[in-house]
């Protein structure tokens, strides 16, 4: 974390998980143990249909939520679809954009998620973009390359003065819902080489103002290791979002 130049941000992401009432029982217990986080934003990204519940129950609290998709389109015949314009409508502030999952099995692209970012940033959301290597490419030396055009191509076109509206996720895929996190000084290498990606493309203003964060089996027990790297800038969590104690220790670490 390096608060002096950017956010620190933890965003949990529930993926398919909670229902509305079920959602609503976690977010009234987290509001309780995280009401006094000064020092780092919290933003809970939940399934669309959870959305208009998460975004009452979190009214006049300091926990923003987010969403875990969205469409690359404005509008228009995508039947089951859900806008930009839709989310920012609801109150959401953040939106998850290339997840893994999402890559791996609802065929999105370093394309689509391209324009995904671009359609967010039109309606005044922060995307949240999910950039990560699997087993084999880690093992065969490409992360680095990897990497590089992930962030390349997910930013083609954005201006600079949106930069600092985005939020980058590392996310290695090895590492999501497997228990096997990646130690803190592999998280560090791959957060500082998007970083400097990004000054490459933007310059060091930019790149030190940019919120990196990882993600892929942060818990409780991991996250103030991870969080003391200084290019790691928050976590994007899953299965430890789920459960209150282990993200409001998440969010202590961060806070610190
Ligand atoms: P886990 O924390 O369950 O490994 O999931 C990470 C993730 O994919 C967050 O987007």
């Amino acid at each position: 974390m390096n608060r002096r130049y950017r956010k620190t941000i933890i965003a949990g992401n529930w993926k398919m998980n909670k229902t509305a009432t079920e959602g609503k029982a976690l977010l009234d217990e987290l509001k309780q143990t995280i009401a006094r986080v000064k020092w780092c934003e919290v933003v809970v990204c939940v399934p669309f249909v959870d959305i208009p519940m998460a975004i009452r129950a979190l009214k006049d609290t300091r926990i923003a939520v987010g969403a875990q998709n969205l469409h690359q389109e404005q509008s228009g015949a995508y039947t089951g679809e859900v806008s930009a314009s839709m989310l920012k409508d609801l109150g959401v502030k953040y939106v998850i954009i290339g997840h893994s999952e999402r890559r791996q099995y609802f065929g999105e692209t370093d394309s689509t998620v391209n324009k995904k970012i671009h359609v967010a940033l039109e309606a005044g959301l922060h995307p949240i973009v999910c950039v990560g290597e699997t087993l084999e490419q880690r093992e065969s030396g490409i992360t680095a390359e990897l990497i590089t055009m992930q962030v390349k191509a997910a930013l083609a076109g954005v201006p600079a003065e949106k930069i600092r509206s985005i939020v980058i996720a590392y996310e290695p895929i090895w590492a999501i819902g497997t228990c096997k996190t990646a130690t803190a000084e592999q998280a560090n290498e791959v957060c500082e080489l998007i970083r400097a990606t990004i000054r490459k493309i933007y310059g060091a203003r930019a790149a030190r103002a940019v919120t990196i964060q990882y993600g892929g089996s942060m818990n409780a027990k991991n996250a103030q290791e991870l969080l003391a790297q200084p290019d790691v800038d928050g976590g994007l969590i899953g299965g430890a979002s789920l459960k209150a104690p282990d993200f409001t220790t998440i969010v202590e670490a961060a806070n610190q």
